[in-house]
């Protein structure tokens, strides 16, 4: 199994990524990972200039989201783990998600492979209401462009006092959904 994961926080190592690690170690299952870290890529902002309008599957910029479209498109479960910054995406990953806009554009969708997606929120404060409304709509569309079947969308709050591996009620449905993968229902 192919697997993508964009770690989302302007910081390394912190609750989002030890939350994407601690899923990818109950995996037991074989898979290749390949892991897009913000902090350590080069991924510019959308232009709108709509080149890849008439240029399908191009985009205008040369950087690395030329290797990332690929495999998110290939991949079998694209796991997208990001902090909110003012109830949203912090904008190095919005900047991705805006990019995806060239796969949007593409009229013949066939190299988009049916994947599953995880999705994980890290919120700072006490649960709040709509603390990640903005990440499950700015998602809606992605989730659409690059076919993917959601498997959960894990919500961990108050990270800035209870640390996201302390956090056992959200663990719980991690293990939960690295159990599903790893045992998949037989048809
Ligand atoms: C610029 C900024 C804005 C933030 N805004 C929010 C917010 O609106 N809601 C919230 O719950 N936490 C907010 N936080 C807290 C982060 O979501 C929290 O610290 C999170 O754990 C960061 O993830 P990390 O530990 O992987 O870096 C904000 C943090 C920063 C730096």
């Amino acid at each position: 199994m192919e697997i993508v994961a964009i770690m989302g926080s302007h910081r390394n190592g912190q609750n989002t990524q030890k939350a994407i690690d601690y899923f990818i170690s109950k995996l037991n299952i074989e898979h290749e990972l390949f892991e897009y870290n913000v902090n350590k890529i080069k991924v510019e902002a959308c232009l709108a200039c709509d080149y890849c309008i008439p240029h399908q599957g191009e985009c205008i910029i040369k950087d690395d989201m030329t290797e990332i479209y690929q495999k998110m498109e290939t991949c079998d479960l694209l796991i997208v783990a990001s902090p909110v910054y003012f109830s949203a995406f912090p904008s190095k990953i919005k900047a991705l998600i805006d990019r995806t806009q060239m796969i949007y554009n593409l009229k013949d969708k066939s190299t988009i492979k049916q994947k599953k997606i995880l999705i994980i929120g890290i919120g700072g404060a006490p649960h709040y209401p709509r603390q990640f409304q903005a990440v499950d709509n700015t998602l809606e569309w992605y989730k659409k462009t690059l076919s993917c079947d959601e498997i959960g969308f894990v919500q961990f709050s108050h990270t800035d006092e209870l640390p996201a591996l302390d956090n056992d009620k959200r663990l719980a449905e991690l293990d939960a959904i690295a159990d599903k993968i790893n045992k998949p229902v037989v048809k």
